[in-house]
């Protein structure tokens, strides 16, 4: 199967734009907001009306497409054969909710469990970075520069903050060993630090969904992504996932086996 990336970049581009206006606009009225597994697990009515708009376009436009999307209910894939979209309406609910910034939309497409091409907004910023093993690295279409290869201790790590207060799978002391843990509380704005530089890497537990889109983005700057014992990441299983600079990445991956 062949997709033409720079058609698929117009077209993505296109709809997480269209997101944010409908994001906007709906925010005129108050905003509905649920808990689903818990009370810090919150779905509102934005995020599941974006879903529904993006999971739309992408059926008219590439009817054979598979897609995963956190909100809604279609099925859970159960293979990444063909053509599939991974769909996050929007990412960071809980900053969308209590700050109004710090969210993003996103969308990572694949061909057969190979990344092709990651689109992440930053919704507040007005700020779309998208990138792919074959598609260079763009914030809003301008091009960007490779992010440094920084060892650990000179570049911040990005962490999931309960996995820092309990110290899982060595957080804390990688944390310790860089130049600062920041918690922003957005995997897709984590990986647009990552992507701008600001930061080496980023630690946290995710769902398929949370990880696609800047894997594939990653996918065009040597950015590692798997999972602590260095193993590749399962599209189809939520986990723990070491997304770092080559250098921060090996120091990282031998923290978490001590
Ligand atoms: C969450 C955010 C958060 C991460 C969680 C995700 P959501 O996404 O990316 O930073 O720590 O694991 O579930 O639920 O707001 O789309
Ligand atoms: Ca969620
Ligand atoms: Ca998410
Ligand atoms: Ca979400």
């Amino acid at each position: 199967m062949t997709v033409a990336i720079a058609t698929l970049h117009e077209q993505v581009s296109a709809w997480l734009k269209a997101s944010r206006q409908r994001i906007y606009r709906e925010l005129q009225a108050p905003l509905t907001v649920a808990t689903k597994s818990g009370r810090t697990d919150l779905v509102t009515n934005v995020d599941r009306a974006n879903q529904r708009f993006l999971i739309s376009q992408i059926h008219a436009a590439y009817p054979q497409a598979h897609i995963e999307g956190e909100e809604g209910r279609q099925a859970k894939l159960d293979r990444l054969a063909g053509l599939v979209f991974f769909v996050d309406p929007i990412d960071g609910t809980m900053n969308f909710v209590k700050q109004r910034a710090n969210f993003a939309v996103m969308i990572g497409v694949y061909i057969d469990g190979a990344p092709l091409y990651g689109a992440i907004l930053d919704v507040a910023r007005d700020e779309l970075i998208t990138g792919g093993p074959n598609w260079p690295l763009q914030l809003n279409d301008r091009p960007l520069p490779t992010p440094a290869d920084l060892a650990l201790a000179d570049g911040l790590i990005g962490v999931n903050g309960h996995m820092l207060i309990r110290n899982g799978v060595h957080v804390a002391d990688v944390a310790l060993k860089s130049a600062g843990p920041r918690l922003i509380g957005s995997a897709g704005m984590e990986f647009i630090a990552v992507a701008l530089g600001q930061q080496v890497g980023y630690v946290s537990y995710l769902q398929p969904w949370d990880v696609a889109p800047g894997l594939a983005i990653g996918a065009n700057f040597g950015l590692q992504v798997t999972r602590p014992d260095a193993s590749a990441i399962d599209l189809l299983e939520p986990g723990i996932v070491v997304a770092a600079m080559p250098k921060a990445h090996a120091e990282i991956i031998d923290l978490m086996q001590g």
